[in-house]
């Protein structure tokens, strides 16, 4: 397969909007990076990667950015994306656990979690997927134990995974509104040893699944307008006690994803910034 590189170069602020909204579109490209330059990290570049010859214009309009980012567009190699995903996805390291290709083994002590790059997100290279897995890490840490957990827009299952793999014991449900993700989220528990979770698809809470139901932990890493829209739904399924791990957030949504959470009653036990996105810790108390 040949796939086709999108870059636009430019100051930062308009490109984190950019990566946002490509990263929320149904039919998007297979992937969004976004990177800052090392000398100067006010600038930087985004790149996009398709499956076929994107029209550079058409998603220069989509991505709202002006004709000041040059776009350069170029198809990568086959043995360019081999390389990629063999040497350039390495595995990802969040807390206990490490995510990797079946082209890479995770480093001794860790809780591997197979995850092949592909359509769905969730590889654990986005800063927004790492950042749950850190918050959940340091909860168990802190010696935080659930029965119950709820990922919302599970992607490639990475989360529920984790879930599944920290605790052996616990009920994991897993949601997602695209149904092409729900099977492969599903595809990726079972090569993990994880196939008792139960993944189905729903647009947020919408699901006689989720009905006058609590979680001990909810995770939604679904961007800031959905986590906004998601709040009372959110804040209805967790009991006294419970978490939600909530990400997708740029830095500079943050205060306002969380004042709709504070609303609720709810207290902000954290909110860690990672490569320019955050992750909200929820609790009720
Ligand atoms: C940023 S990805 C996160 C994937 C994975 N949970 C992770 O952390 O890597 C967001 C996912 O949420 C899904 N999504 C978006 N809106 C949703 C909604 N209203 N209800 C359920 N899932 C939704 C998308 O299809 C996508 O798979």
């Amino acid at each position: 397969m040949t796939l086709w590189k999108l870059v636009f170069s430019g100051p930062m602020g308009p490109l984190y909007a950019a990566s946002e909204t490509m990263m929320a579109l149904e039919n998007g490209p297979l992937s969004v990076s976004l990177f800052e330059r090392e000398e100067d990290e006010t600038e930087g570049w985004i790149e996009l990667l398709y499956a076929a010859e994107p029209d550079a214009e058409a998603v220069r309009e989509t991505a709202g950015l002006s004709n000041d980012y040059p776009a350069i567009c170029e198809p990568l190699p086959e043995e360019d994306w081999v390389k990629l995903s063999q040497s350039g996805l390495p595995p990802v390291i969040a807390g206990r656990f490490a995510l990797h290709g079946s082209h890479d083994a995770a480093p001794e002590g860790k809780i591997a979690i197979l995850i092949e790059a592909g359509p769905a997100f969730g590889t654990g290279h986005h800063g927004t997927t790492r950042g749950c897995l850190i918050a959940f890490d340091a909860l168990l840490d802190g010696g935080f134990e659930p029965d119950s957990v709820l990922d919302v827009g599970t992607g490639t299952g990475a989360l529920a995974i984790a879930a599944r793999l920290a605790l052996p014991h616990a009920e994991i449900l897993a949601s997602d509104i695209d149904p092409d993700a729900v099977e492969e989220s599903a595809r990726n528990a079972e090569k993990n040893g994880a196939a008792d979770i139960d993944f189905f698809a729903a647009d947020g809470f919408d699901h006689v699944k989720l009905v006058a139901k609590t979680f001990d932990l909810v995770f939604a890493n679904i961007l800031a307008r959905p986590l906004i829209d998601l709040a009372p739904a959110i804040g209805r399924a967790l009991h006294d006690g419970s978490v939600a791990i909530l990400s997708g957030l740029l830095e500079s949504q943050a205060d306002e994803v969380s004042a709709a959470y504070l609303a609720l009653g709810l207290h902000i036990e954290r909110q860690d910034p990672l490569e320019g996105w955050s992750t909200l810790v929820v609790r009720r108390i």
